[in-house]
Parts: structure tokens; sequence; C-alpha cells
């Protein structure tokens, strides 16, 4: 799919369908009348009909009166005085609903129209732009032929203003990239976990360096993590037959001085639970649970087609969490990277293992911040549901820049607290600490394990268990939240 904006008015490009807005007591907005007086009346003539009420989230598509000519979608709106984000989100996800269903290949919308008072026109193209991507987005590469329905819609033109015309450039070649990324996110979660392997993911970190000149790989195999002393990496690895990998891809959009961003990626690339094994319903679900490397690989794609002028390393720390006779076992007592001792009371507790031993493996980038994301806790979706993230930290500038990164792209991370007092849980009789904390405040006492390994630097911890995939009927990977560390990253470079 391309987008694409032009100043040109409403009637003008050639498309199949074009769509203008509809506020309630059937009022047209400005280009909604122009196209109206351009087709004589038509459109008038329908609303007047009493086809549509413009209800936020409604549609209503008049069909093309001929052969070649354009149909018209009628989006809603609503009430004017609730002219707002909301009623404007809730009419992109209906207006990109419409559309991919359709046999349209090409259509217009007067963007103008939908634009909110106090809202900034870059707001909307990337609210429109994800809506349209996101909708249009397809896993088929396991489908037969027959069962596919393509999406035909190949080309979405956004009619500005002159005013308005280099914002919305911008942030449609910045939305375009994102809904890239997120596309490539989705595509590494929804492949299945006989395909996606630790090595796999580090092919693809290769793949992405050698499409872009600004992009670095590293891989390190289990022998250079023996020597490294990632035991934790290792111990949950060991179970497997297929060996875990730490991967960096470093982009130097910035100078040699400019200290980088990390972003860190949980990558289980299948979590069984190990041999404190997991019950049987929706483990495939499981395959997801490297959600956190793959939002880091789109992370790290899309800001090399935007070329950002800042220094990012995207770090991905993978295994596969396998019951088996090698396996690691509920009382091993293992040695980090860090060199502190760690007794695994539950091999399910695996995340915060690969990822201490990242953690610590990081601060030779001497880094400004690091992120890590991570299908952390099942105690996330308990808290905050399938809506929200969760965000812990140490640094109040970093937690809140994401809190508010997370709001803009409404891809949206909610603060708890790392307060001291819950490290008690994390005690163990026999070594520095425990793998877990016990049933309360789960998705706390994982941030609280892994704070002791990223005292080094600003960080923040982002547990994205409940917003990475959705269950049921549109079970699928949602390419969250990528959009909300494009928007982060992004804020860093207009600073
Ligand atoms: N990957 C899981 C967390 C998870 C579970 C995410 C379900 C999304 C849906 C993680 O490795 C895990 O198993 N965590 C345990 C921790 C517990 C043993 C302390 C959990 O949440 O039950
Ligand atoms: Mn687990
Ligand atoms: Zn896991």
């Amino acid at each position: 799919m391309r987008f694409s904006v032009t100043t040109s008015p409403i009637d003008k490009p050639k498309a199949s369908l074009r769509a203008v807005a509809l506020f309630h007591k059937r009022k047209l907005g400005i280009h909604g009348e122009a196209l109206d007086q351009a087709l004589d009346g038509r459109v008038a003539g329908v609303i007047k009909a009493g086809e549509s009420d413009g209800d936020a989230g409604s549609t209503l598509l008049i069909p093309a009166p001929a052969k070649g000519a354009a149909g018209i979608v009628l989006v809603g709106l609503g009430p004017r005085k609730d002219f707002s984000r909301k009623s404007v989100r809730k009419a992109c996800s209906a207006l990109a609903k419409l559309l991919v269903e359709r046999p349209a290949d090409t259509v217009a919308i007067a963007v103008d129209d939908l634009l909110p008072p106090d809202q900034s026109i870059g707001w909307l193209v990337h609210t429109l732009v994800s809506a349209i991507g996101d909708a249009g987005y397809r896993f088929t590469t396991y489908k037969g032929k027959e069962e596919v329905k393509p999406v035909r819609l190949k080309t979405v033109i956004l009619c500005v203003t002159e005013e308005q015309e280099a914002e919305a450039e911008r942030a449609c070649a910045e939305a375009e990239a994102i809904l890239a990324g997120a596309q490539h996110t989705r595509d590494l979660g929804n492949a299945p976990p006989n395909v996606i392997y630790p090595e796999a993911l580090a092919e693809d970190a290769r793949e992405l360096a050698r499409k872009h000149k600004k992009l670095k790989a590293t891989v390190l195999d289990e022998k250079e993590l023996k020597k490294l002393g990632a035991g934790a990496i290792l111990a949950v690895g060991q179970g497997s037959e297929r060996p875990p990998r730490l991967i960096a891809l470093e982009y130097s959009g910035a100078g040699k001085d400019d200290a980088p961003i990390v972003l860190v990626g949980k990558g289980i690339t299948f979590d069984t639970g190990g041999i404190s094994l997991k019950p049987g319903e929706a483990m495939d679900e499981m395959k997801y649970d490297m959600c956190g490397a793959a939002t880091v690989l789109g992370v790290m794609k899309a800001v090399a087609e935007l070329k950002l002028p800042l220094n990012v390393i995207g770090v991905v720390t993978s295994a596969e969490n396998m019951p088996d006779g090698r396996a690691c076992r509920p009382g091993d007592i293992i040695t980090t990277m860090s060199g502190q001792t760690v007794e695994i009371l539950n091999t399910d507790a695996e995340g915060r293992l690969v990822l201490c031993d990242a953690l610590t493996w990081v601060e030779r980038f001497k880094p400004k911040a690091v992120i890590d994301i991570a299908t952390l806790t099942g105690a996330c979706i308990v808290a905050l549901g399938h809506q929200t993230s969760a965000v812990l930290g140490n640094n109040e500038e970093l937690v809140d820049a994401l809190k508010t990164a997370g709001i803009a792209s409404h891809d949206r991370t909610w603060e708890l607290p790392l307060w001291e007092e819950y490290q008690e849980q994390l005690k163990s009789n026999f070594a520095d600490m425990a793998n877990i904390g016990g049933r309360p405040a789960g998705t706390i006492t994982a941030a609280c394990f892994l704070s002791r390994f990223a005292e080094e630097y600003p960080w923040a911890h982002l547990d994205i268990a409940g917003v990475a995939w959705k269950s049921g009927k549109e079970k699928g990977a949602t390419g969250r939240p990528v959009p909300l560390l494009m928007r982060y990253l992004l804020d860093q470079v207009a600073r």
C-alpha cells in the first residue's frame, strides 16, 4: 500500500473512492460541500434521504454512478461539539475497515475535514495511515490461494491544504516507515515457532543490515556467550536443540560521540515454561514470547528507513525455553554475566534471565538510555489488560518520555511503582536472589529483578504481555509497541 499527500481538491485525483466527513445533522465539511457541488448535489441528495446520521464510527458508501467514476464514502464524525481525537480515531478505523473490504484500488481522502480544532495535521496523518495500514495487514504465507481474499487497496491519496502540506508530507513518510516496521514485527511474531528460533532472529538482523548501509549486525553464539559468562542466557537455552543467541544491530545516524539509545528485546522463540511446564491451553501463543525482540527489529527497520539522526542499538536476547534432559531445573543456581548469582525457583520465569545478561552486556555501549521490551509476566495482563503496556524504570525523565510518546501515538503505557520495598520478595536462602517474587505484584517484582542489572544507566522496562498480540478469533501479532517507541525516538530527534 502506498500513501501520498496532495493539495489538489478532493474531486480531482483519479480514484475509485473519495472519502469525506459527515457530521451529525447531516452536515458535510468544507471539502465535502465542494465535492457535492462538483457532483450537482448528489451527495446532499443522499444525505437528505436520511441514509446516514453521521454517527462517529458509521460509514456510508454511495456507489459510483457509472463505470470509471468514483464512489463516495461518507465518514461519520458525530456532533461537531464532540469533534475530537476520540471521534476521529473511531472514524479512521471505520473508514479503514470499509476500504480494505471494498474492491477499490485507489482512495482519495478529504483529510482537512477530519481535523479537529487544536490538533496537528501530523497527528491526523499518523492516525489515518496507521489505521488503514493496520487494517490492510494479512499474514497469508501458509494459506492456500483459494482461501485468501486479497486486499485490493493499493493507493491512498491524502488531500490537504497548502498550509498543511509540508507537515503532512513529513508525517506521511514517518507513518509509512513506522507501518513497515510494525508489519515486520507482526510477520516475525505470527511466523510459527518451528521457523522462528534464535538463529532465525539473528539471520533477520543480518538481513536488515545487508539492506541498510547504516546498520551493522553482530551475532554472539553459545561459545561466545560462554566466554562472556552469560550464565543466565545459557541456562535458559540449554534445554533446546536450537542454541541461544545474543544479537546487536547498531544504527549510526549521529556522530561517534553521541551516546546511543539501546533497545533490548526479549526473544524467547517458544516458551513451554521449561521443567516448570506451562498448562497446555493456548500454549501455541507462547510463540509470541519473542515479540519484544520482533519489536526491536521492526523499530530498527523503521529507524534505518527514516535515516534518523540518532545512534540507536537494537539488542535481541534469544533462546527457546524447552523441557529436556539437559534443561535447567528449579533449584539450580547460576552465575550471571554481572557476577550476581540467581536461584532458579521457576524455569518459567525465563524472560528476566535472558534479559539480565543482555542488560549487563549493553554497558559496553555507554548508553544514554536503555529500554527493554518484553512479554514478561502474565500478571501484567491481570493488572492492566490488553489496552496498555506497563512501564517501570529507574529514571523519571525516561519513564515520562515513554508515557508521553504512548499517549501521542495511542500506543499507551502506564507506570507501575518500582519501590525499594518490593525488592524483598526476591530474597533467596542460597543465592544473591531468586528468579521469582511470589504471587503479589508479579510485574513489579520481575522489573525489580531486572533493575539489579541496570544500575549503570537510565533504564526503563516495558512489559508488553497484554498488548503484543491478540487471542481468539482475531489471533495475531499487533506490532505494538513499535508506534510508541518510534514516537519516543522521533521526540528525541526533535529535542
Ligand atoms: N512469557 C511468559 C509471560 C506471559 C504469559 C506473557 C502469558 C503473556 C501471556 C513468562 O515467561 C512467564 O511465564 N512468566 C511467568 C512468571 C512467573 C513464573 C513468576 C508468569 O507470568 O506466569
Ligand atoms: Mn515463561
Ligand atoms: Zn516467557
